[in-house]
């Protein structure tokens, strides 16, 4: 990790369920990726008298603290179905990692990127607005969507930017770099629902695994199928290898066809769980029909894939072939162009990174001193500066 930090610089931060990814503008990935869950002291009788909360703790500091075993810690989930559902501990993991991780010496100069859900609203941006000037009291913020974002970073400003992370996977139009409310689709099925299905699916008895390592058997050993029915019920094309996955305690999982398609079939075939979400190729049609004809054009010919179940195997070849099979006689199938960049994990990361390092970031983030000028039209500025 890079040491030297730069008061100009702008700092670049994604909240996401799974994790919030923070770096500096201009660079080519996070410098820190932080895990989202953390975890708060639990108060003993003496520290209740004293009536302070206790720091929720992220990344090493809550490994640390497990380690040393000095108090027991309530696990913390701040971030949510993409919204910001804890505050407190949000303030606690920004001011950590600036602090400790990043080396910031004052977090009053900090000029921050804030990067979260299309879906949340401009009213919930103002909680955070005040954690940010009036608890951390950083210098000036710019809040940015995800969506609009992802697309800058394949260098765009139009298309449809189809992205499925943990918590959320969103359908959203950009328009010139705006994201276009009235048609945006969004399901709750995505990587957190995934890693709960191959749980089940594993049927190892609770408490033998730690979380992160069905994670970890999901994002090596599931594919997208191309057809779910004929991948699970046919022959195993894969080598011994390739379905084996090594355990902590050395001994091996040989994965079955099942436990390895039907993780990432939710998304695809809500119903499989018995859920009446979208599937994403429905949410990319209804998206699409909601949008004007000449616009629709534009939004084939740029179709954005990312967020980090994206990654999966199968993901691009399974969208294209259901979405081919429901375009229309309006479009001509040569005029269909997906975009699956390498970096489309974290590109709404990236595309923060390629925004703040424009000099328009001064005139589109909020400053302390506009953001204090008039107590009253705090609300106010945020809605006028926050697209
Ligand atoms: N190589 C991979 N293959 C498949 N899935 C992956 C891979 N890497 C990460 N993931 C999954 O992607 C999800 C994290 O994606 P992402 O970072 O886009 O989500 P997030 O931004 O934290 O959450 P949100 O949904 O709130 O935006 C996790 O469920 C993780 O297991
Ligand atoms: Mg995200």
């Amino acid at each position: 990790m890079e040491s030297e930090f730069d008061v100009k610089d702008i700092i670049v931060i994604d909240n996401g369920a799974d994790t919030v990814k923070i770096g500096i503008s201009g660079e080519d990935k996070p410098r820190i990726i932080i895990d989202s869950i953390g975890g708060e002291p639990k108060l003993g009788v003496n520290d209740e008298a004293t009536n302070q909360k206790p720091q929720c703790l992220f990344g090493q500091q809550l490994q640390q603290a497990k380690i040393e075993k000095k108090f027991e810690l309530e696990e913390k989930f701040p971030i949510q179905n993409g919204k910001i559902v804890d505050f407190d501990a949000i303030r606690d993991l920004y001011t950590y990692a600036l602090e400790k991780l990043l080396q910031v010496n004052e977090i009053s100069s900090c000029n921050l990127l804030i990067i979260d859900s299309p879906l949340n609203p401009k009213n919930y941006k103002h909680k955070l607005a005040e954690i940010l000037f009036d608890d951390m009291k950083v210098n000036s913020v710019l809040f940015q969507n995800s969506s609009s974002l992802s697309l800058f970073s394949t260098g765009e400003t139009t298309g449809l930017v189809v992205e499925s992370g943990h918590s959320l996977t969103t359908c959203i139009p950009v328009f010139e770099g705006f994201a276009i409310p009235h048609a945006f689709q969004h399901s709750y099925l995505a990587g957190q629902k995934m890693t709960e299905i191959l749980k089940e699916e594993l049927k190892i008895p609770a408490g033998q695994l730690d979380d992160n390592v069905f994670k970890d058997i999901k994002e090596r050993m599931c594919y997208v199928a191309r057809d779910y029915y004929v991948d699970v019920n046919g022959p195993t094309l894969l080598s011994l290898e390739e379905k084996s996955y090594e355990l902590p305690d050395g001994s091996i999982l040989e994965i079955n066809n099942s436990q390895r398609y039907k993780p990432t079939e939710i998304i695809f075939n809500p119903s499989i769980i018995g859920d009446d979400s979208m599937s994403i190729p429905e949410m990319m049609i209804d998206t699409l029909h909601r949008c004007d004809v000449e616009f629709q054009e534009e939004l084939y010919r740029n179709i954005v894939l990312c967020g980090g179940s994206s990654l999966f195997k199968g993901f691009l070849p399974r969208i294209e072939k259901e979405l081919l099979n429901e375009v229309t006689n309006t479009i001509n199938r040569k005029d269909i162009n997906f975009v699956q960049n390498t970096h489309r994990g974290y590109s709404a990361w990236i595309g923060g990174s390629m925004l703040g390092s424009l000099s328009t970031f001064q005139n589109l983030a909020i400053t302390k001193n506009e953001y204090e000028e008039n107590p009253e039209s705090k609300m106010s500025i945020i809605h006028k500066k926050t697209f």
